[in-house]
């Protein structure tokens, strides 16, 4: 298994180029079952998880093909040959449940499997079902599948969430989209991915009102055509490397940064004494020789601050001046950086979802372990402004959600490196 090697060499200067949102292009390929025609996303990720997810599409008749050096993707399923979306491989990528609202919506049958938990928490899908059900769905739970049918077609009506789920609304939008009808989703996800996932569903064809709001409104067409799509900018990536001249001090510039995507981290930096500037190319990101200073932070629905950016955001508040506090409400085991960045001589207490960070100013290097994709990159982060070499071990969790990590540090002047073993 890969390791990353990162040497604290103190002030980063430069650019670095924000990629496609693996979030966003998970979803969009989901939704490409939903047509006979070909959908094509460009501004792709080149990321595993986007090749685990054609994998699966392919196994339910769908061709993929990348090209533009695996920046553009076009997906085309004239028929769905095979309905089930095998446990191998949802195990292996939580997003590709969401392969179960656009296979029922075309074909009345989906067979999935429960993706089961995972290092941050249960991350139950019961809101999932319950809206599938409400559009009329029946739904059985059999050896570790979800078998929802629909024989009549689905029939639209009200859903109130009662919490936020963002997969859970995408779902329920793409079953909702070709159901008979209105559809009214209340207390939906606003976060851009889900937005974006609503605007290419528009450009298929589909109906749909609200998106961005607490309220969608769906009028069910029959059927959706093809398209041609941009993925929007990863607003999670854009976060992770604005941290990265706030942790290390110097200056980097992200290209194709976007403040609408970040707004709560940017308040978040600028509190604690961090430079956000627009530019014609993006954001440009800076801090001085001061260090940072402690902010508290909860994590919350989109537009509140990510829990995707919460450990990388830890490991920011490690170096701070004084105490902060993070309060995680999203996921309930999410704090399993925290024992690691301590191996760096961080201080930092956890009870329940809050953990308490004392700034120590500089981490030292030091062997640590990744134990999910953003937790990985908070010790990278920790590396850039730690004293000597820290070494991560278990990156393939990087590989999911970060293209080119180590060369996109290494361009701002960073020593990162990868040790193939
Ligand atoms: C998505 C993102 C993930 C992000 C998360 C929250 C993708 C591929 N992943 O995950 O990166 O961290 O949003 O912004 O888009 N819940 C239930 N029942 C359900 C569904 C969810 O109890 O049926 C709970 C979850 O356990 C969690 C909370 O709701 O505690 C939010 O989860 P959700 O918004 O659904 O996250 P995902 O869509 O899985």
């Amino acid at each position: 298994m890969d390791s990353i090697v990162v040497t604290g060499n103190g002030p980063l200067h430069g650019q670095i180029p924000i990629a496609g949102a693996k979030n966003t292009c998970l979803k969009l390929m989901c939704a490409a079952l939903m047509s006979d025609a070909p959908v094509t996303l460009t501004n792709v990720p080149r990321l595993s998880d986007v090749l685990t997810l054609s994998q699966l599409l392919e196994s339910l008749g769908c061709t993929v093909t990348l090209s533009d050096e695996g920046r553009e993707l076009t997906l085309h399923a004239p028929e769905i040959t095979n309905r089930k979306a095998h446990y191998d491989i949802v195990r292996k990528l939580r997003a590709s449940f969401n392969v179960l609202g656009p296979l029922l919506g075309r074909t009345g049958e989906a067979i999935v499997s429960l993706p089961g938990g995972c290092a941050i928490g249960a991350r139950k899908v019961d809101l999932h079902l319950m809206a599938l059900e409400k559009l009329g769905a029946e739904i059985e739970l059999r050896e570790g599948y979800v078998h929802a049918r629909a024989p009549g077609g689905l029939t639209g009506t009200e859903i109130e969430f009662p919490m936020v789920s963002v997969g859970a609304t995408e779902n329920a939008l793409c079953a909702a989209v070709v159901a008979k009808g209105r559809t009214v989703l209340r207390n939906v996800a606003k976060e851009p991915d889900t937005v974006a996932l609503a605007h290419c569903l528009s450009a298929m064809g589909a109906k749909i009102e609200g998106a961005g709001t607490d309220t969608m409104e769906i009028e069910g067409v029959a059927s959706l055509s093809g398209v041609r799509h941009a993925v929007i900018p990863d607003r999670i990536e854009l976060g992770t490397y604005m941290i990265v001249p706030a942790i290390a001090g110097g200056e980097v510039e992200l290209l194709g940064g976007e403040r609408r995507l970040v707004g709560a981290l940017i308040d978040k930096l600028e509190e604690a004494g961090v430079t956000v500037e627009d530019t014609d190319a993006g954001l440009k990101v800076s801090r001085g020789s001061n260090r940072v200073r402690a902010v508290d932070v909860v994590t919350a629905p989109f537009p509140g601050f990510p829990t995707d950016l919460q450990a990388q955001m830890m490991a920011l508040m490690c170096t701070a001046e004084g105490s902060s506090v993070l309060e995680e409400t999203i996921f309930e085991n999410r704090f399993m950086h925290a024992p690691e960045l301590i191996r760096m001589g961080a201080e930092i207490d956890v009870h329940g979802g809050t953990a308490t960070v004392k700034g120590v100013g500089r981490l030292k290097g030091a062997p640590v372990m990744a134990t999910d994709l953003r937790a990985s990159v908070s010790l990278i982060l920790a590396g850039l402004a730690a004293e000597g070499e820290t070494v991560v071990n278990r990156v393939y969790h990087l590989d999911r959600g970060y293209e080119r990590l180590e060369d996109k540090l290494s361009a701002v002047g960073a020593k990162v490196e990868r040790i193939r073993t």
